[in-house]
């Protein structure tokens, strides 16, 4: 046990911590302040933003140790806040709430959006609350109610912002997040063994899948680049010869929508039944990039009648769509792809309906509340692990 000394909500809590608990079960479970609340547990849905030293920041992914000595606000301490008044009645006003969960987390991002960026335009606010999720609303109501503070408040340039906490707000996010020295033992031991890392940035991820059909068939399928980018949700393809293929790849996470265009060349082996596909793109709207390979080769299962299709995925992302490469809950997301994909590519070779039409968007809010229900179902026993 550590002994940490902070403020919260402008009250000093000393205690004893395990190393190894994090800020939101500290202030959940040590200061019983439940309006912080946890959703995915991984960094990605915002739901346990709350301020360290005047700066917001994800609670779940702070280490509570790693913030002694600072100063921390939670959605509990702005009760007196007239920016978060305004907010609230704004939220309540513009419908910018269903069931709630996010709230607490979206409201401080809100907060911070209207303190830190008065210009701010819609595409501005999409992009600034793009590390906030929301399953209910659609974000509309969101972005209004926030966009309607930041208009009131451009209108009274005489009226003084007060500032939260007592840190300027540029202090980085980056600073709480867990060095990767960090890590967990069992995340560090993996990473150690890999036989070769994934370069500096990038995110990898194997993954396999079945087809049931012979290896000779799904080779010449995946030749079929039209009928390939078919199964695969949000690809439309624009151009292409047998080595290089150009198309859009549309992503929707949280309140963004992007559409990435660009490029793929294609190596194939026909003799090692291997291929690669290696690519670029980028999306002007949010100024997001992105780099890939996908590395593949066929494999017979049941005496040559069906084809594990064996896949090594690896890429990097920029920009505002960043916070989806950053943590272990992108592989489980693109696993999660992959396997829509099999699905539809099964179902395209027996002629058979998929479960659902590929869809012209890649919804990874979706994906991500499949993977939340997936975990939940092991957890309580229902699904064994695959
Ligand atoms: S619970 Fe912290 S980001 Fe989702
Ligand atoms: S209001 Fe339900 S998650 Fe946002």
């Amino acid at each position: 046990m550590t002994p940490i000394s902070l403020t919260v909500n402008g009250r000093t809590v000393q205690a004893l911590v395990e190393p190894r608990m994090h800020l939101g079960d500290f202030l959940r479970e040590h200061c019983r302040l439940t309006g912080t609340h946890l959703g995915c547990e991984h960094g990605v849905c915002g739901a346990c933003t709350v301020l360290i030293a005047g700066a917001p920041a994800r609670s779940c992914i702070t280490y509570a140790v790693a913030c002694d000595g600072l100063a921390i606000r939670t959605i509990e301490g702005f009760d007196d806040d007239p920016s978060m008044a305004e907010l609230r009645e704004a939220f309540s006003r513009e419908h910018a709430l269903q069931c709630g969960f996010c709230t607490p987390g979206m409201l401080i991002a809100a907060r911070d959006i209207a303190e830190r960026v008065p210009d701010a335009d819609e595409r501005r606010i999409r992009v600034e609350l793009s590390g906030n999720l929301c399953r209910c609303t659609g974000y509309r109501g969101i972005v209004n109610a926030v966009r309607s503070v930041v208009e009131a408040r451009r209108q009274q340039p005489a009226v003084s912002m007060p500032k939260a906490g007592a840190a300027p707000a540029a202090a980085p996010l980056a600073t709480f997040v867990p060095k990767e020295s960090e890590a967990s033992p069992a995340a560090a031991a993996a990473s150690a063994t890999a036989a070769d890392e994934p370069r500096q940035g990038w995110t990898r991820f194997e993954e396999s899948f079945v087809i049931l059909q012979p290896p000779a068939t799904v080779w010449n399928a995946f030749e079929d680049i039209p009928a390939v980018t078919a199964c695969l949700p949000g690809a439309t393809l624009t151009e292409y010869d047998a080595h290089t293929v150009k198309g859009k790849m549309s992503v929707k996470l949280g309140p963004i929508s992007a559409s990435f265009a660009g490029s793929a060349g294609i190596e194939r082996d026909d003799a090692a039944l291997r291929g690669a596909i290696r690519g670029a793109g980028s999306d002007r709207g949010t100024g997001s990039r992105t780099k890939g390979e996908v590395i593949y080769r066929l494999q017979p299962e049941s005496d040559g009648r069906q084809t594990r299709v064996i896949l090594s995925v690896e890429y990097s992302l920029q920009g505002a769509l960043a916070q989806f490469s950053r943590s272990g809950i992108a592989q489980d997301l693109g696993r999660r792809l992959v396997a829509e994909f099999a699905a539809n590519l099964n179902a395209r070779l027996t002629g058979t309906s998929p479960d659902r039409q590929s869809s012209t968007q890649l919804n990874v809010g979706r994906l991500l509340r499949l993977w939340v229900r997936d975990r939940l179902r092991r957890l309580i026993g229902l699904d064994q692990p695959k």
